[in-house]
Formats: structure tokens, sequence, C-alpha cells
């Protein structure tokens, strides 16, 4: 989800309007995810690397996450949303990251569309943290290092259980995948729209849904 910023200063408005318009986007785009059956959708609310920004609006977008993640629960739970959250739980505040736990927790047992936030994700820190846990394994003598397999990887990331994805939306018009699922996106179809995420609406995300069904993907075979 990128262009938040650049939606509100076209505007003349702050930055942080930006990001709360965006949450709205975010919303419809959950709900137009699961009525058209999409089993998993992920956003990428906030990156490893956000961190650098100025200190108010990270302190905006920590307080806005948790806030609109726990004002959401009971429309989750409606609409069967189970929220699963992505990324290092070190480093987030205390606090935010309760609120969001409680609504991991309350939508656990949902089984409609998996909603998975990455929240302080970085894609390559995930490979690292997989490469540790299997580098200890090795280290203890459970795991023989030439057995290992592309499923010992994919199991020690954070979406363990989560199938690749078929499609990456990228917002904004920018040309590059910001350190986003990088092992998962392998052979996953790109879809990027100059629109900016707030002005991203339900009617985009179909669009985009039907040019990824179009596609005739052929995963190096021929
Ligand atoms: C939202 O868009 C991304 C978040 C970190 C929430 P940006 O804040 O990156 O918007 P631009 O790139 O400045 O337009
Ligand atoms: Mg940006």
């Amino acid at each position: 989800m990128d262009g938040n910023g650049r939606w509100a200063t076209r505007r003349g408005l702050p930055r942080v309007t930006g990001h709360h318009e965006g949450v709205k986007a975010a919303r419809a785009i959950v709900r137009a995810a699961g009525a058209a059956g999409v089993s998993y959708l992920t956003l990428y609310a906030f990156s490893t690397e956000n961190w650098s920004r100025p200190e108010e609006e990270v302190s905006t977008l920590m307080r806005l996450l948790e806030d609109s993640v726990s004002r959401e629960l009971p429309e989750l739970m409606a609409r069967n949303v189970r929220l699963r959250v992505i990324g290092r739980p070190g480093g987030v505040p205390a606090g935010v990251r309760r609120g969001i736990d409680r609504v991991v927790k309350a939508t656990r047992d949902n089984t409609g569309l998996t909603l998975l936030m990455a929240f302080n994700y970085g894609g390559r820190d995930e490979l690292l943290d997989a490469f540790r846990a299997l580098a200890r394994r090795v280290a203890d003598g459970r795991l023989d290092p030439e057995a290992v397999t592309e499923a010992d990887v994919a199991g020690a990331l954070y979406t363990e259980g989560v199938p690749d994805p078929d499609l990456l939306v990228r917002t904004s018009g920018e040309m590059r995948i910001s350190n986003f699922l990088l092992w998962q996106i392998a052979y996953t179809e790109l879809w990027v729209t100059p629109t900016l995420w707030p002005d991203f609406g339900p009617a985009d995300f179909y669009r985009a849904l039907v040019g990824f069904q179009r596609r005739t993907r052929r995963f190096g075979g021929v």
C-alpha cells in the first residue's frame, strides 16, 4: 500500500491525513476480497524501513494501525475474517502489540478470508529469522543440512502454512518490490498501477483480479 503521503501532499494536506484515507481504502479492499472469494490477502502496513520516518509520523501510524484493527473487530467477526500478523514482534510498542494480538486471538477460528497484516515486516529479516531457526535445528542435530528442502524454508517463514501469493498489487506506480515477501513471490504475477493507495477502490482491485485471470502462468515451462 503506497501513495498515502503523495495523496495528501497533492491536496495540501498533512501526510497523516493520507494515512487515515489509506485505512478507509484498506477496509474497502478487505470487503472486496472477501466478496470475491479470495482466500488470503496480505496488506503491507508497516515495514522495518518505515521506522526511519519522522517520529511523529511513525507514532501516528502505530496508533492508527492499532486503533483501526481494534475498531474493525466486530466487522471482521461478522465477515468471518481471520487476522494474522507477519513481522518481527520485537520493537513494536507493547500497547500496540497487545491491541493487535487481541484481534488475532479473537478471530483465530474464523474460516473465511485470512487477512495477513505485514507489520514491522522486512523480507530479508524474515529470511534471516528462518535461516537462524533452521541453523539451530542443524546445530541441535535435528536437521541434516544436505536434506534441507524448500518446504523446510517455507515452513520457517512468518507465512508458514500460507500459500505463495498469486498476485502482487503495487500502487503509486513504483517499479520495485521493497523487501516484500522475497521468498514467497518467486512466481507471483505483478500488477503495478499508478493509482495512489487512498484512491485504490474495489473497482481497481477487481480490474487487477481480471487482469491476473487473463494471464498465462507457465512457471518456467512452455
Ligand atoms: C503508505 O504510503 C505506506 C505506509 C508506510 C503506511 P506512503 O506513506 O509511503 O506514501 P508516499 O510514498 O509518501 O506517497
Ligand atoms: Mg511510499
